[in-house]
């Protein structure tokens, strides 16, 4: 039959869209990806909102086992929710090139993604660079990459979106986040990222959103609240740019 991936917005329940809906009415089994990106809202708003009941899908089985998926997708119509949009996670990709190598009908319903809703910063979308994660530094692996790709953006006058680490128990907050990057610039001491640089932290952008923009210091003291968060190290500033980050000072 078919396997209906499907984008449900970055809010709660009521971001998903029409034909999203429609396609999760007629659905006989309904998954949410639930670990490369949250809602604002608990699952159980979207069970009754949907009228389903909502099938937590970890890492685990959206990447090695799969097949629970794609077996049921051969008979029935499967829906498989993805927070934001579809692709706005690297791992989808996989799950779609499987289900056709298994000759199953793929329905792809789009949404809004964290990707293009940071346009609401003010920051034109065509002078992002490459969008980098940061993880939690752990006793073996402390991962520089994000440093690099900031360093690399600013190099070419490009804005720089960072997504923060999502834990089973917890998510990276604006203030973790700067610190990291403030504790990597010490030891490489590149003036990449340092206390002065200013840039934009968000929390919970496509719903009760906090924006604001200011230096590292300055961020680091500032409580955003909820989760999600991400930040932004903007390149070079056009004047309009310009004037509407003043706006969220
Ligand atoms: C892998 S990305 C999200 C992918 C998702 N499929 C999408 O299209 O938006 C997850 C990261 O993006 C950021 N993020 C996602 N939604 C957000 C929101 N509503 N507000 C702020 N940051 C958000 C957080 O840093 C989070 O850890």
């Amino acid at each position: 039959m078919t396997l209906y991936m499907i984008g449900i917005g970055l809010n709660d329940e009521k971001d998903i869209t029409l034909k999203g809906l429609e396609a999760v009415k007629k659905a006989s089994y309904v998954f949410l990806e639930n670990y490369t990106s949250k809602l604002q809202v608990p699952v159980e708003k979207l069970q009754s909102f949907y009228g389903k009941k909502i099938v937590l899908a970890d890492r685990n089985m959206v990447e090695k086992k799969a097949d629970i998926i794609l077996d049921k997708a051969v008979e029935n119509e499967v829906a498989f929710l993805v927070v934001g949009d579809v692709f706005g996670a690297t791992t989808h990709t996989d799950l779609f090139l499987r289900a056709k190598e298994k000759k199953i009908k793929v329905n792809i319903i789009n949404n809004a993604s964290i990707l293009n809703s940071i346009g609401i910063v003010g920051l034109e979308l065509y002078k992002f660079g490459k969008t980098t994660s940061l993880p939690y530094p752990e006793d073996n692996f402390k991962p520089e990459t994000a440093y690099d790709v900031i360093k690399s953006n600013q190099e070419a006058g490009l804005h720089t979106l960072v997504l923060l680490d999502i834990k089973p128990d917890r998510n990276m907050t604006v203030n973790e986040a700067i610190k990291i990057l403030l504790e990597i610039e010490h030891k490489r001491k590149e003036k990449v990222f340092t206390k002065d640089v200013k840039i934009v932290g968000c929390a919970r952008i496509g719903g009760d959103y906090k924006i604001k923009y200011g230096t590292a210091s300055e961020l680091e003291k500032e409580d955003f609240g909820e989760p999600l968060h991400c930040i932004i190290i903007p390149g070079k500033l056009h004047f309009v740019e310009e004037e509407v980050l003043e706006t969220w000072k």
